[in-house]
């Protein structure tokens, strides 16, 4: 019977991907095989001439197969990276993106200047004397849309002073979430609260305002809908991306309260499709709540991180 090793499974799989016009054939047969085999990706190359066992081949054939049918791969192994983080992943929530890292990213340098800025006025108030504590300076921030929690969990694992309440509407989205959480002991310092946007934050309770609030809503209209790809459109769930004619109807429900919810030196940022920069823009000056609106490209050149400071009153 011919032996099947990894090395030459990998090459197998590559080519049957690529023949199938699946993308990013060669880092979607890693992970189907690393997945199976229960090996790093990183570990496939250092193991390549060992055989593969019979059953383990069967499970592979299957996967690789359903891959082949436009079935994300993240969802068939459970699991994807994000930000340098392993993280759960179900067809309940959102597959996390490479370009929603940019809006980690931008969140944590605004976070680390905030805390340097008070510590300087501090300091100049204390006469030099800094306190060094972990407990300072917490920032406190609400991730609307959550998902797998994957920018909660990303925030929250690289800013350690981040204080932070995430929410989504669907429970079992919430539920990956809290494993994500669990999964990176990021318990203490993350609250997941279930319901529409803004809704389950009790302001005298959860926190009184914000110094940041992001968001990754859904934002694709009715006519990118009908054309998204196949493995997109069949296998993730509508409601983390589809939002109303324009895509913008969530953005605007946030636009409308977000004011109540953040300081007044405050910040929002938010993930946006490729088209919506101009048109958020609009939105978000007509409320005349923020300056410095800043649009940022992924990429792929295209608009995708909205960060907005507020006025100071
Ligand atoms: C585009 S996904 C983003 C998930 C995650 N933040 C990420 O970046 O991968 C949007 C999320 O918004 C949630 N959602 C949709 N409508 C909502 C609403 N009205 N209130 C709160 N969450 C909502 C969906 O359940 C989904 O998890």
């Amino acid at each position: 019977m011919e032996t099947w090793t990894i090395q030459k499974l990998l090459n197998w799989i590559t080519a049957y991907f690529t023949e199938k016009g699946v993308d990013a054939a060669r880092l979607k047969a890693e992970m189907l095989l690393s997945s199976v085999l229960s090996l790093k990706r990183i570990e496939l190359y250092t193991r390549f001439d060992k055989p593969v066992e019979k059953s383990q081949l069967d499970q592979l054939h299957a996967l690789t197969k359903r891959a082949a049918q436009s079935e994300p791969v993240a969802y068939l192994i459970g699991k994807t990276e994000f930000y340098s983080m392993q993280l759960d992943i179900s067809p309940d929530c959102l597959i996390p993106r490479p370009e929603t890292e940019l809006l980690v990213e931008r969140a944590i340098e605004f976070l680390r200047s905030r805390t340097a800025q008070s510590r300087e006025m501090q300091d100049t108030l204390q006469q030099g004397r800094i306190s060094e504590t972990a407990g300072d300076n917490v920032q406190l921030v609400c991730d609307l849309c959550t998902g797998s929690g994957c920018i909660a969990a990303a925030i929250a694992a690289n800013f350690a002073n981040a204080k932070i309440i995430a929410t989504d509407i669907s429970d079992p989205a919430l539920k990956i979430a809290a494993a994500n959480i669990k999964k990176h002991n990021l318990e203490k310092r993350i609250t997941l609260l279930h319901g529409d946007l803004f809704d389950p934050i009790i302001q005298q309770l959860d926190t009184a305002q914000f110094d940041l609030v992001v968001s990754n809503p859904p934002y694709v209209s009715a006519s990118e809908f009908a054309a998204l790809d196949k493995n997109v459109k069949d296998y993730e769930p509508r409601i983390a991306l589809f939002a109303g004619d324009d895509g913008l109807d969530i953005y605007r429900r946030i636009i409308e309260k977000i004011d109540l919810f953040l300081k007044p030196d405050g910040a929002m940022m938010l993930e946006i499709g490729y088209a919506q920069g101009h048109a958020l823009t609009q939105l978000i000056e007509q409320t005349g709540v923020f300056t410095d609106i800043k649009i940022e490209k992924d990429i792929n050149n295209n608009d995708r991180i909205l960060t907005a400071a507020k006025t100071p009153t």
